[in-house]
């Protein structure tokens, strides 16, 4: 299979990998042929694309981060917390049932810990807030285990990343929800959500200690630019530095209703970018490894005119990766591989980015 983002899309392809909807219902299922029909709901719910099969990519299998049953479970269950927090729900019975799943996802990634994440990630508007909570969530345990982190902190951070975002339900709607950048005033009520989610979460829920702390923590930045404290450098929680990165590369890959989504790649290059000031570098050195800029199947254009689909990433050298050659300076061709982190005949080759639009003819 291979990623087609959704402006690339053409009837007659076939997907892949379901598309779940908001509600967790099948959209469209792993073989269905898309029509116009189809191809105009994926854009108008504004996902990024979809995973299809064709004849060069059907030998290309992409293993997901953690399983969509447990992942789609998750989002119900975080999405459960945020709807009831302000009613009178059981706050024990929600936070057990969350610990329970974030133990499911820790165990899932703990039995493939040498996968690096490989998934483009397929959510739409709608349910934003709650599958970028489990992606936040998945993103900061794979770091994680990374670190070196054991099993039991490995949870309580998996808690901590789920819940970070808690402290929106306190912050007005309007606000949360706006289709547009938020002016000073507003980014200034926004910014109250971290602290009001650790006063929440400490008054309503019996985490662990270290939990709280990534909730208040999570918009520290390392040079001490961030908030609500200014914290800087080891004073920001292990937990906050952790999920400052899953969060802002999570939040930059998804399409807003303000901009349109980076790339995995422009994604990766901001958190580099950055990695001095914003970051613990060790951290976002760690993400870095972890993370695949051009993950597997999506298709990249080549600083010689080659366009290739991507097969194998390589942790430490994530700009490198084993490709297939589809085409040459946008002609068809016998499709050959290089490896570009092993192959001497590539040094002088990049990749310049993933393609995305409907004219490369590529699709
Ligand atoms: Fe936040």
């Amino acid at each position: 299979m291979r990623f087609v983002p959704a402006s690339c899309l053409r009837e007659g392809m076939q997907v892949a990998k379901t598309l779940y909807g908001k509600n967790s219902e099948k959209l469209l299922v792993t073989g269905v042929v898309l029509n116009k029909k189809y191809i105009l709901g994926i854009r108008r719910l504004c996902y990024p694309g979809v995973y299809i099969d064709d004849d060069l990519s059907k030998d290309i299998e992409i293993i997901n981060t953690i399983s969509d049953e447990l992942r789609l479970e998750t989002m119900n269950g975080i999405k459960k917390i945020f709807v009831e927090v302000k009613d009178n729900h059981d706050p024990k019975a929600a936070t057990d049932k969350m610990t329970q799943q974030v133990d499911s996802i820790v165990d899932e990634l703990l039995a493939n810990k040498n996968m690096m994440v490989n998934m483009i990630d397929l959510k739409c508007f709608d349910n934003y807030t709650y599958l970028h909570s489990v992606n936040v969530a998945v993103l900061a345990i794979v770091t994680g285990i990374a670190m070196g982190l054991d099993r039991v902190t490995l949870s309580r951070l998996g808690l901590s990343a789920i819940l970070h975002d808690i402290g929106k339900v306190f912050i007005n709607k309007k606000i949360v929800n706006k289709p547009s950048v938020l002016t000073t005033e507003e980014f200034e009520e926004m910014k109250k959500h971290s602290l009001l989610g650790y006063n929440y979460a400490k008054e309503k829920y019996k985490l662990p200690s270290a939990s709280y702390t990534g909730i208040i923590d999570h918009h520290e930045k390392y040079d001490g630019s961030g908030y609500p404290h200014g914290k800087i450098g080891q004073d920001i929680s292990l937990f906050g530095r952790i999920i400052t990165v899953a969060d802002i590369y999570d939040a930059l890959s998804s399409e807003r209703p303000y901009r349109k989504a980076m790339s995995p790649s422009e994604s990766m290059e901001y958190i580099m970018g950055n990695s001095a000031s914003m970051f613990d570098p060790k951290i976002s050195g760690t993400f870095i490894r972890k993370v695949a800029p051009y993950p597997i199947g999506t298709t990249v254009k080549l600083s010689n005119g080659y366009s290739a689909i991507v097969l194998e990433n390589f942790e430490a050298y994530c700009m490198r990766p084993r490709i297939r050659v589809i085409k040459i300076n946008d002609e068809d061709i016998e499709p050959f591989e290089l490896n570009l982190m092993s192959d001497f005949s590539t040094l002088n080759i990049v990749i310049e980015n993933i393609i995305d639009d409907y004219e490369s003819g590529l699709f």
